[in-house]
């Protein structure tokens, strides 16, 4: 009975409200032929108006191209203007360029693999030498860095900071490098000694390589370059090898960005 009752007074309320349109516009809409809705009245007046309606829409579209490139150049996932995840500080640093690796590896007439790198490439590898421990250290510049005053916004609490104010941080590239360097050392533990405590364990490295060696891992793995590597056929081995000629990357440039962290360099290195 209730529901009845509802319904009566919708029906009544509707049947108020379509009597007093009639009674307000019923009139005009039979005398114009005026189309009710919106978008049949926009219509209707494109239709009459287009060389106003036409410009218009051709600003209109204009601003949605410049805001959806606007956003798009904006993108988190621009490695080439940084990610949301990295340091603001650094991205006005960031440039990309392409180029080729210079180590590299390549056959000689009877098969044989052997090591090459470009002649005048620094050297990173090879018997142990001061020569090559300062590139290596020229490249990873400590790893971590001081940072304080306006150029500090956005880091502030968020690490350690130190006695003078300025905040305390390392750099993840840098890092990733200084794993990759623990690596190489572990290579001539004779050499290079150990600096673990327990002396006990086989190889005094084994965690903190272990680790690096699966920090370089997830870094690669995260970057996953998808760039191609070429082969060729190889006499000796019957079967296609990889050809290892110079493929072209994309990269940010490291030396920039290097150059940029040696101007905060932390006072005390991390390693
Ligand atoms: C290839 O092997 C031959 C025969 O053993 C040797 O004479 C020659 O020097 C080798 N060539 C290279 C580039 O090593
Ligand atoms: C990378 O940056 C360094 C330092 O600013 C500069 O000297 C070098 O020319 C740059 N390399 C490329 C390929 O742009």
């Amino acid at each position: 009975m209730e529901y009845a009752t509802y319904s009566k007074v919708n029906q009544e309320s509707s049947d108020a409200s379509k009597s007093d349109f009639s009674e307000d516009e019923g009139g005009s809409l039979l005398m114009s032929q005026q189309p009710k809705s919106f978008v049949a009245r926009l219509s209707y007046a494109v239709k009459r108006s287009w060389w106003v309606a036409g410009p218009l829409l051709w600003l209109l579209s204009l601003l949605a191209t410049w805001i959806i490139a606007s956003v798009a150049s904006k993108s988190p996932y621009d490695i080439s203007v940084g990610l949301d995840t990295e340091l603001e500080l650094f991205k006005p640093h960031i440039e990309m360029y392409k180029t080729t690796f210079s180590s590299d590896l390549d056959w000689d007439a009877n098969g044989t693999l052997w090591r090459i790198s470009r002649p005048g490439s620094l050297q990173y590898v090879g018997d142990p030498s001061p020569e090559i421990d300062a590139n290596w250290e020229d490249l990873t510049q400590g790893v971590a860095i001081d940072i304080k005053g306006p150029e500090a916004k956005g880091i502030e609490g968020t690490t350690y900071q130190k006695p003078d104010g300025s905040w305390f941080l390392a750099i993840e590239a840098f890092h990733q490098l200084h794993c990759l360097n623990m690596i190489r050392k572990a290579l001539d533990v004779e050499h290079y000694g150990i600096n673990e405590k327990d002396q006990s364990d086989t190889h005094p490295w084994r965690m903190h390589i272990e680790h690096c060696i699966d920090a370089l891992r997830e870094a690669i793995m995260c970057r996953a370059e998808v760039a191609p590597i070429p082969m060729e056929f190889n006499a000796k081995y019957r079967m296609a090898r990889p050809a290892f000629v110079a493929v072209e990357h994309t990269c940010r440039n490291f030396t920039q960005i290097r150059d940029f962290m040696s101007q905060y360099k932390a006072t005390q290195p991390l390693f």
